[in-house]
């Protein structure tokens, strides 16, 4: 069977990253500096992943929104662009290194004081968030972290959003493996085992995108 996505060749991708949307000067440094910084940069949203998550916080006139897995910032960085000046975004990571990175960046952006970050194990922090009556408080959670736990962060995730929020999930296609009868390590099984879930969750509408490595969106009824 043919794809019916196109093919993104770099130079194809370049074009994309330059015509297809605005990056804020402190996204493009903070993307620079995770390159130079480590080799784990692969693990940063693309820049047109980011520009749709821009764009879906402002489709949903988000105020809250709470992402799980922080890495060096881009990702916090073009959500909470995407605020209003009195928006919130709670940021989750165990890594003081990487997320150190980000901080600059966010000031230059002028959006630290929207970001909320908090350092420890994000099952705790969403915990903690239910536990303090934040239930139906967020419009919008992305999820981007441990894959063992994306089945945890995406049921801790539904209860914090309003219904008519949305909950993004990244690596859904974890780089081509979930559709690989061969690979059958804990962390791809994980990732199986959740887009199975979403696809027949009727708690949701949800779709899933080829952005990046794989983006789905679960709309809270
Ligand atoms: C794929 S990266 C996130 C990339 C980020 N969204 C971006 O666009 O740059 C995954 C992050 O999850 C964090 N992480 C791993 N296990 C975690 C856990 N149990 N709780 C919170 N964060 C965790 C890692 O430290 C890492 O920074």
């Amino acid at each position: 069977m043919s794809s019916h996505t196109i093919d993104l060749t770099d130079a194809l991708h370049e074009y994309l990253v330059r015509q297809g949307l605005r990056e804020s000067e402190a996204a493009r440094g903070l993307r620079a500096e995770t390159l130079a910084a480590t080799r784990w940069h692969v693990m940063q949203i693309s820049p047109e992943q980011g520009a749709f998550m821009a764009l879906l916080v402002r489709l949903l006139g988000a105020r809250r929104a709470v992402e799980v897995g922080t890495f060096t910032g881009y990702s916090a960085l073009v959500v909470a662009e995407a605020l209003p000046a009195d928006g919130r975004l709670v940021a989750c990571d165990v890594s003081e290194e990487w997320t150190a990175i980000g901080r600059p960046f966010w000031e230059r952006a002028g959006v630290a004081h929207k970001i909320d970050l908090r350092l420890r194990p994000a099952v705790e922090t969403l915990d903690a968030l239910l536990a303090d009556g934040q239930s139906g408080a967020f419009d919008f959670a992305f999820i981007d972290a441990d894959k063992a736990n994306y089945d945890a962060y995406y049921e801790r995730c539904l209860r914090l959003l309003r219904p008519g929020g949305v909950v993004g999930i990244d690596n859904v296609l974890w780089g081509g493996r979930v559709a690989d009868a061969a690979v059958t390590d804990q962390d791809t099984a994980a990732i199986r085992a959740l887009n199975a879930k979403v696809r027949d969750d009727a708690r949701v509408h949800a779709t899933m995108l080829p952005i990046g490595d794989g983006f789905t969106l679960a709309l809270k009824k």
